[in-house]
């Protein structure tokens, strides 16, 4: 697989990144994770714009303007020799020469971009929904920057694994947040609700195509701040992110979500979401 390192494509076998990077040392990066459809990168310019602004809240220049960092993914994603992609791309704050928290007085940023093939959920999965366990979020309070140092993320995502869940909603001060790795929606008496965009949470760019396919279909939404009660009295709960696109979430600490028929089952609005996700994507791929 071909990768991009500070200036050059490699095999990935042939990257290599000094010990003295602040990346390895302190986690003092930043990244972006962006879904590749038949080799068309997806909200590209709302990546590169999100990436800007965790760039700038971690006091690091920009390495590359956006037409670099296109042409560098548009290269990568080419020599893939899979369709559905899901490009990895890093900046960190570069090597320095002893071990010191304060920043270097000389940034040599390191830049770094890989591909994955993108699975996307199988429709199994869509039909019969996925587990989640909860938890006290107990990260910063800088949730907002897409920063590479994620161990309380891994930590929380683990905890759903070890309970044989796919993912981990959490709560802070008896509000609904977001998941280990992705944007959580309630569903209650027909309204769609999306806990505001803040510094607690990632503000998700699958989290804005549902809102605008929400209004374009005229789903009616509130966001607002969602309470931990309203989350575990949900009809539906769904997941978001790039790579899981639209997951409906059918338990929560083993107890069912919703009521009646579709109790523990993907629910209707679900469905239509999911229909208007894959819609929108399609006309996406084919320039519309
Ligand atoms: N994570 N919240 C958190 C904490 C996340 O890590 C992610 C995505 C999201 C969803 O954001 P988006 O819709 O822009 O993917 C929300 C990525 C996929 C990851 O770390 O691999």
């Amino acid at each position: 697989m071909t990768v991009y390192l500070n200036g050059e494509f490699m095999p990935i076998a042939e990257a290599r990144v000094p010990v003295m990077d602040r990346g390895f040392l302190f986690g003092d990066g930043v990244y972006e994770v962006i879904p590749v459809y038949s080799r068309r990168p997806f909200r590209l310019a709302e990546h590169l714009r999100r990436l800007a602004s965790s760039l700038a809240a971690i006091r690091l220049d920009p390495p590359l303007n956006d037409a670099d960092w296109a042409r560098i993914i548009e290269r990568i994603v080419a020599a893939a020799d899979f369709e559905d992609q899901s490009v990895y791309l890093q900046v960190t704050r570069g090597p320095m020469a002893v071990r010191n928290h304060a920043f270097p007085k000389i940034v040599t940023p390191t830049v770094f971009v890989m591909t994955e093939p993108l699975v996307t959920p199988p429709a199994e999965l869509r039909e019969r929904g996925i587990k989640a366990v909860s938890a006290a979020d107990n990260r910063w309070h800088r949730c907002d920057i897409k920063a590479t140092s994620l161990l309380a993320n891994c930590l929380l995502r683990q905890r759903a694994v070890d309970h044989g869940c796919a993912e981990t909603v959490l709560f802070r001060d008896g509000f609904l947040i977001e998941g280990a790795a992705s944007n959580i929606f309630v569903v209650k008496d027909g309204v769609l609700l999306a806990p505001i965009k803040n510094h607690l949470m990632l503000p998700g760019i699958t989290y804005d195509v549902v809102l605008e396919l929400a209004a374009r279909h005229g789903l009616p939404t509130q966001v607002r701040d969602v309470l931990e009660d309203e989350t575990r009295n949900a009809d539906e709960l769904w997941m978001t992110s790039s790579t899981r696109e639209v997951l409906p979430i059918v338990t929560l600490d083993d107890k069912k979500v919703g009521a009646g028929d579709t109790a523990g089952r993907p629910g209707p609005v679900f469905k239509r979401m999911h229909g208007w996700y894959q819609e929108f994507k399609q006309s996406v791929m084919r320039g519309g």
